[in-house]
C-alpha cells in the first residue's frame, strides 16, 4: 500500500471531483471513526449522497438560518460577553479557545439538538456530554498515530484511552437516546413543527418510519456527526482568527473601522455590542480577513481518501487499488502557486483583504483584485498574480452560496 500525499490543485480537483467515485473514504476509515456509526462522515456511495441531500437540503432552509442567526446573536449577548466582562473585571487570565470551544460547543449542540447545555458560563462549569465529546475526538487523533493492531487490541481488552472511548461513547449515546426520547414525546404532545433545530426537522421529516430503530439509529449517528462537524471547527476558526488579529493590530483597526458603519442599529449590553448576523453580511473587510484566516490555518487541514481502482493522478502519479492519497489542505493554502491561481478572479475563498479590498460578488466570490498584486494583510511573503479560470471551494454544506 502505499501513502501519497498531495497539494497539487489538479490532483484535489480529480480526487474530490472529476474521479470522485474512486476515492471513497474507505474501510479503515470507518474503523477509526467507528463512534460516528453510518454517519456522513463516514459514509460512501449512495448512503453518503443521500445524507448529503438532506443535510444540504434542511440547513439551506429559512426557518433553520434564522434560528442559528438568531440564537448566535442572543448567545453572544446572553452569555459570551458577561463572561468576557467578567474576567476583564477580575483581571483572571483566561484561555481563550477553551471560551471559543465552550461557545461553539453550546451552539452547535442547540443547532443540532435544540438544547444549550450552558458550556459558556460564568465558573467554566464542566459538562458530561462535552467532556465526553472531548474524550472521545483525542482518543480519535490517537487512533491515527497508534498502530491500528495497538489500539483494537486496546479496545478489546478495554484499557488506557481505549477505556476512556468507551466511558465517552456511553455517555454520549445516553445523551442522545435521552433528547430523541424527549424530543418525540413532545412531537406527540403537540407537535414540534416550530421547532427549527436539526433532530426537530429530520423527526418531522420522518413521519412514516417515526419509532423504529433504524430511525433512531441514523438520527443518533447522524447528530453525533454533525455535532463534530461543526463544533471543533468554528472553535478552532475563530481561536486562530483572534490569534491572528492579535499579531495585526492595522488589521484590527480596519475592522473596527468597518464596524463603525453598522453600530448604529445594535444594542450595546455592559458598553459591549453584539451585532445581528444579517448586519455582517455587508462587511467585506472582515469577511476577507475571516476567509485569510481559513486559509492560514484550515480547521480541516486535511482530508484522506483511499483508491478503489487503479488510477493516475494528473500530476503522472500512478494510484493502486488501496492506497492512500492525502490531500493536504494546509500546505494548499500556503503554496504560492495556489494563491496565484485563485487569485485573479478570485473565485478562492481565501483571498486577499489588500488595502483597498476587493468587492464581494457573492458570499464565495470575489470579483478581480485588478491587475496589480495586493497583499493580504498577515502574510507578508505572499504574492498574487492574475491568473484566471481556476476555482477552488470547499464543499462543506454550512458554507451558504
Ligand atoms: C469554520 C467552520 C467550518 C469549516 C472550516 C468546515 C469545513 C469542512 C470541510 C473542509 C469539510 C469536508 C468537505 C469535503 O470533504 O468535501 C466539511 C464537511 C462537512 N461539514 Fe463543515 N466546516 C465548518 C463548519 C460546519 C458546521 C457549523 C456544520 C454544521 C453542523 C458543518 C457540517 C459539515 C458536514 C455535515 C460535512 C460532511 C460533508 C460531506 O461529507 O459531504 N460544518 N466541513
Amino acid at each position: 500500500m502505499q501513502f501519497l500525499v498531495t497539494a497539487d490543485p489538479t490532483n484535489v480537483r480529480h480526487v474530490f471531483t472529476s474521479n470522485f467515485a474512486n476515492y471513497p473514504k474507505g474501510p479503515e476509515f470507518e474503523e477509526i471513526f467507528d463512534i460516528l456509526g453510518g454517519g456522513i462522515f463516514t459514509a460512501d456511495g449512495e448512503s453518503w449522497r443521500r445524507q448529503r441531500a438532506k443535510a444540504q437540503l434542511l440547513m439551506s432552509g429559512a426557518p433553520f438560518r434564522a434560528f442559528v442567526s438568531r440564537y448566535n446573536r442572543d448567545k453572544v449577548g446572553s452569555a459570551l460577553l458577561p463572561l468576557l466582562a467578567h474576567f476583564a473585571g477580575t483581571g483572571e487570565a483566561f484561555d481563550l479557545q477553551d471560551v471559543f470551544l465552550r461557545l461553539t460547543f453550546d451552539t452547535t449542540t442547540t443547532m443540532v439538538f435544540g438544547v444549550d447545555p450552558g458550556c459558556l458560563s460564568v465558573g467554566l462549569p464542566e459538562v458530561p456530554f462535552a467532556r465526553a465529546m472531548d474524550d472521545a475526538m483525542h482518543v480519535l487523533l490517537l487512533r491515527h498515530v497508534i498502530p491500528m493492531t495497538w489500539w483494537k487490541l486496546a479496545r478489546r481488552l478495554g484499557i488506557g484511552w481505549e477505556r476512556t472511548m468507551a466511558t465517552a461513547w456511553r455517555t454520549i449515546d445516553q445523551f442522545v437516546a435521552d433528547t430523541i426520547a424527549r424530543r418525540r414525546a413532545e412531537k406527540a404532545r403537540g407537535g414540534i413543527e416550530g421547532s427549527a433545530d436539526l433532530l426537530s426537522s429530520y423527526i418531522n421529516d420522518d413521519d412514516e418510519e417515526e419509532g423504529t430503530t433504524t430511525v433512531d439509529a441514523f438520527l443518533r449517528d447522524t447528530t453525533i456527526n454533525l455535532m463534530l462537524a461543526g463544533r471543533d471547527t468554528t472553535g478552532s476558526a475563530l481561536s486562530w482568527f483572534f490569534y491572528l488579529l492579535k499579531q495585526n493590530p492595522r488589521v484590527v483597526a480596519r475592522i473596527l473601522q468597518e464596524l463603525e458603519s453598522v453600530k448604529g442599529t445594535s444594542s450595546a449590553p455592559d458598553g459591549m455590542v453584539a451585532f445581528d448576523p444579517d448586519e455582517l453580511g455587508r462587511l467585506p473587510y472582515l469577511h476577507a480577513a475571516l476567509c485569510e484566516s481559513l486559509r492560514l490555518y484550515p480547521p480541516v487541514p486535511q482530508e484522506l481518501k483511499e483508491a478503489a481502482a487503479g488510477d493516475v493522478l494528473p500530476s503522472g502519479h500512478e494510484v493502486r487499488a488501496g492506497d492512500k492519497v492525502l490531500v493536504w489542505v494546509y500546505a494548499m493554502g500556503r503554496m504560492e502557486d495556489v494563491g496565484a491561481a485563485g487569485c485573479g478572479t478570485c473565485r478562492r475563498t481565501g483571498s486577499c483583504p489588500s488595502t483597498r479590498g476587493p468587492a464581494p460578488a457573492s458570499a464565495r466570490t470575489w470579483r478581480s483584485c485588478s491587475s496589480r498584486p495586493r497583499r493580504p494583510p498577515w502574510c507578508g511573503t505572499w504574492r498574487w498574480r492574475r491568473c484566471p479560470g481556476t476555482s477552488w471551494s470547499p464543499s462543506c454544506p454550512s458554507y451558504s452560496t
